[in-house]
């Protein structure tokens, strides 16, 4: 029954908050709250981590062990507990990210990557196995996990037999998920509760997969994540061929000047020129970038890449409202108990 889930979920979301907010607490320190060190920033406009390098370039690995194969990151579930996760040891301020990868295979197994910040804004993609024409889309403003209508089902051919691009187009006025290049979902600053919900802090890429159908989880987790996860069908794993970074601002350090959480409120330290930054990255690849001047901390990120987000005009295919309020329930479970999964392996 639907409305019995519903309010499953609505119950497991509570208990998980108040997980998420114990392990934030102990684990980083929430700018809103306290007077937090800066964050370190990509002080470049553009980084790209080829995976297949044999290395794992800027990026650490915070649970588990991920390898550098031939196909990309390794990241596997084999074993209960297991959430082998990685993220960027730098944050951006606005841009733009490509994370070519091909899911994991099972049942309930959730394989994700998500930009998020100190004040827990959060932009996610995330795939569960049990479904495999589907992706997901959500997000997060300052951790307010109260509406339901956030998260989007977008449709993807075979992600745990082929590799797809998932990328996440972020400015100041708006997000867009796009999916091998193409729009697939657009939010605007307004629309996120007049800008309050919209994500517009210094992001950490991290990416991770971990089993939302754990006989161990709740009852709600495991049903989300489309039933429980069998490790010994495993190992179950996921590629991540490679990920490519534009930073908007790029700058050596990002700080909170007060405790708004407000993008207007991010002070850019020892920013970088990004007109001359730019011929050393358009030298290196096939981007091709219209950058006007930054003017980080007043009206407007000026920056506007194409890459691959040119091709805007793309067909938008967006589930939400009343008609898709099954789906819509489970995203903040989804990304709660993702959190929450990171933080607690
Ligand atoms: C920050 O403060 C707000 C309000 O005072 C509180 O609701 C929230 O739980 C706090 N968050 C953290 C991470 O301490
Ligand atoms: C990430 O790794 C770098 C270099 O290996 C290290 O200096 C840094 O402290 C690490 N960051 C975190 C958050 O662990
Ligand atoms: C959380 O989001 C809801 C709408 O989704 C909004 O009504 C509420 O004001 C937000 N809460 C805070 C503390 O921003
Ligand atoms: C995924 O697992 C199912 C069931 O075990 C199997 O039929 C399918 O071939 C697998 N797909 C891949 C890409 O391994
Ligand atoms: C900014 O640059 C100055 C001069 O190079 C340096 O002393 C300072 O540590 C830098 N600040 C940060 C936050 O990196
Ligand atoms: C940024 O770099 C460009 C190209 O090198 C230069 O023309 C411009 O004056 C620089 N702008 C600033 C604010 O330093």
């Amino acid at each position: 029954m639907v409305f019995k889930s519903y309010y499953q979920w609505a119950a497991i979301a509570l208990a998980a908050t108040a997980q998420l907010s114990a392990a934030q607490t102990t684990t980083s320190c929430n700018p809103l709250n306290k007077t937090c060190s800066a964050d370190t920033g990509l002080n470049k406009y553009r980084l790209n981590t080829d995976f297949t390098s044999g290395s794992l370039g800027r990026w650490n690995t915070t649970a588990g062990t991920v390898t550098s194969t031939d196909l990309g990151a390794k990241f596997t579930v084999s074993e209960q507990g297991d959430a082998p996760t990685i993220e960027s040891e730098f944050y951006i301020f606005f841009g733009h990210v490509d994370v070519k990868m091909r899911a994991a295979n099972g049942t309930g197994i959730i394989s994700t990557w998500i930009l998020e910040s100190d004040d827990l804004d959060e932009i996610d993609w995330e795939q569960i196995s049990t479904y495999s024409t589907e992706i997901q889309t959500d997000y997060f403003g300052k951790g307010n996990t109260t509406s339901y209508d956030r998260g989007t089902t977008v449709t993807v051919t075979t992600p745990e037999e082929t590799f797809h691009t998932y990328s996440i187009d972020w400015t100041s006025e708006r997000i867009q998920w796009l999916l091998d290049g193409d729009v697939v979902r657009t939010l605007e600053y307004a629309d996120a509760v007049n800008g309050k919900n919209f994500p517009q802090t210094p992001m950490r890429i991290r990416i991770g997969i971990w089993a939302g159908g754990d006989p161990d989880n709740s009852e709600g987790t495991i049903e989300w994540a489309g039933g429980e996860t069998d490790y010994t069908e495993g190992p179950f794993s996921m590629y991540v061929e490679s990920v490519d970074i534009i930073n908007y601002n790029p700058a050596q350090a990002y700080k909170y000047t007060d405790k708004t959480g407000a993008y207007t409120s991010i002070k850019a330290i020892n920013g970088t020129n990004i007109s001359s930054n730019l011929a050393t990255s358009s030298s290196t690849g096939s981007v091709s970038v219209t950058a006007s001047s930054t003017a980080v901390g007043s009206s407007s990120t000026a920056a506007s890449s194409s890459s691959s987000a040119a091709s805007a005009a793309s067909s938008v295919s967006v589930v939400s409202g009343a008609s898709a309020s099954y789906y819509t329930s489970v995203f903040v479970i989804a990304a709660v108990s993702l959190v929450a999964g990171l933080v607690q392996y």
